[in-house]
C-alpha cells in the first residue's frame, strides 16, 4: 500500500487548558504535522510533551479555538458549525487509559457499541465485533460474554482497541494504548495492526515511549518537544539522531545503540538499523565481508 495525500494536516497548532484560570498551562506551542493517508506515522516526546493534546485534536476531540490551523480529511475543524461525528467514524482514537473507554458490561456489547450507533444492521454488527475481537487477539467465543470489569488491564486494553476498529476507522490513533499489554500480547498486537495497515492500507498514527515497539510499527516519526514539533523524518534518520533525541530527554531503540557503539570501535556496519533481525544480517554482512 503506498502512501498518499495529506488526510490530517495541523499548521502552527497553539492549544491552552484552562485559559484564563491561575492554573492555565500552554500545553502547544507551535505544532506542525501532517498524516498522509496509508502510512504509519510515530509520533514522541518526553511527559507532558504534547502529544496527547496535539492527536486529540485529530477527532475533533479538543477544537482548535486558537490560530493555527487544522484541516482533517479536507474539513476545516475550526468551523464551529461542523459537526465532528463523520469525522469521529474516519479518525478512531484509542486513549492512553483504553479502560475509561470501556463502559458497557459485557465485553462483546462494549465492541458493539459503535457499529449499533452507526445504525448498521445486526448481521453487520455482529460480524464487525467478532472481526475486531478476532484481530485484537480476544477470541469473540471466548471474550463477548465477559464482563468489561473482569478483564485484565491488558485485555481491557486490547477491547478497547476492538471497539474502534470495530468502526472500520480510515485513521487508527493508538496513544500509549498498548503500554499495559505483556510484551507477547504487544508484539502479537503490534504485528496484527502492521498487517492490517500493509494489507488494508489502514493509515496509523502511534504514540509510544517504548522505542523499539515504535520502530516496529511506523516508518515515519516527528518529535515533540515542550509543546512544538522539533524533528521530523522516516524512523531511521529520526533514530540516527541520538544527540538531538537526547536533548528532547528520548532514547533510541537499543538495537541502534549497539549498532552506533559498534560502528564507533571501528566496525563498519550502517547504524541508522532500528530492528535485530536487520542489525544481525548487517554484523553479519560487515563480519563475513
Ligand atoms: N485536561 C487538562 N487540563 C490541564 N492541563 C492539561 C490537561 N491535559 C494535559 N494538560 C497539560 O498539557 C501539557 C501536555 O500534556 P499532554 O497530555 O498532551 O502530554 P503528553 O505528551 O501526551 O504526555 P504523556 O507522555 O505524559 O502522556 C502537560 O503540561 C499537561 O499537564
Ligand atoms: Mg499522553
Amino acid at each position: 500500500m503506498s502512501v498518499g495525500e495529506a488526510v490530517i494536516q495541523i499548521n502552527d497548532l497553539r492549544h491552552t487548558y484552562l485559559k484564563g484560570t491561575p492554573l492555565q498551562v500552554e500545553a502547544l506551542k507551535g505544532v506542525t504535522m501532517e498524516v498522509r493517508r496509508g502510512e504509519s506515522l510515530g509520533i514522541i516526546g518526553r511527559a507532558g510533551s504534547g502529544k496527547s493534546t496535539t492527536v486529540q485534536h485529530f477527532n475533533g476531540l479538543i477544537r482548535p479555538r486558537q490560530p493555527g490551523k487544522v484541516v482533517v480529511f479536507g474539513q476545516d475543524m475550526s468551523d464551529p458549525t461542523f459537526n465532528v461525528r463523520q469525522i469521529r467514524l474516519k479518525v478512531g482514537l484509542v486513549f492512553q487509559y483504553p479502560e475509561a473507554q470501556l463502559f458497557e458490561r459485557l465485553v462483546g456489547d462494549d465492541v458493539a457499541f459503535g457499529p449499533f450507533k452507526m445504525g448498521l444492521a445486526l448481521p453487520e454488527v455482529k460480524e464487525r465485533v467478532r472481526w475486531a475481537m478476532d484481530m485484537v487477539g480476544l477470541p469473540f467465543e471466548k471474550f463477548a460474554d465477559r464482563f468489561t470489569f473482569s478483564l485484565s488491564g491488558g485485555e481491557a486494553r486490547k477491547a478497547a482497541i476492538a471497539g474502534v476498529l470495530a468502526l472500520r476507522p480510515e485513521v487508527l490513533v493508538l496513544d500509549e494504548s498498548t503500554s499495559g499489554v505483556d510484551p507477547r500480547g504487544r508484539k502479537d498486537l503490534l504485528a496484527d495492526i502492521r498487517r492490517f495497515h500493509d494489507q488494508e492500507g489502514l493509515t496509523i498514527v502511534f504514540i509510544s515511549s517504548n522505542m523499539e515497539d515504535l520502530a516496529s510499527l511506523v516508518d515515519r516519526v516527528y518529535v515533540l518537544e515542550d509543546g512544538r514539533t522539533v524533528l521530523e523524518g522516516s524512523t531511521a534518520e529520526v533514530f540516527a539522531q541520538t544527540e538531538r533525541l537526547h536533548a528532547a530527554g528520548l532514547g533510541t531503540p537499543q538495537i541502534t545503540q549497539v549498532m552506533h557503539l559498534l560502528r564507533q570501535r571501528g566496525l563498519a556496519v550502517d547504524d541508522r538499523i532500528v530492528d535485530v533481525a536487520k542489525a544481525e544480517e548487517e554484523i553479519w554482512k560487515t563480519l563475513s565481508s
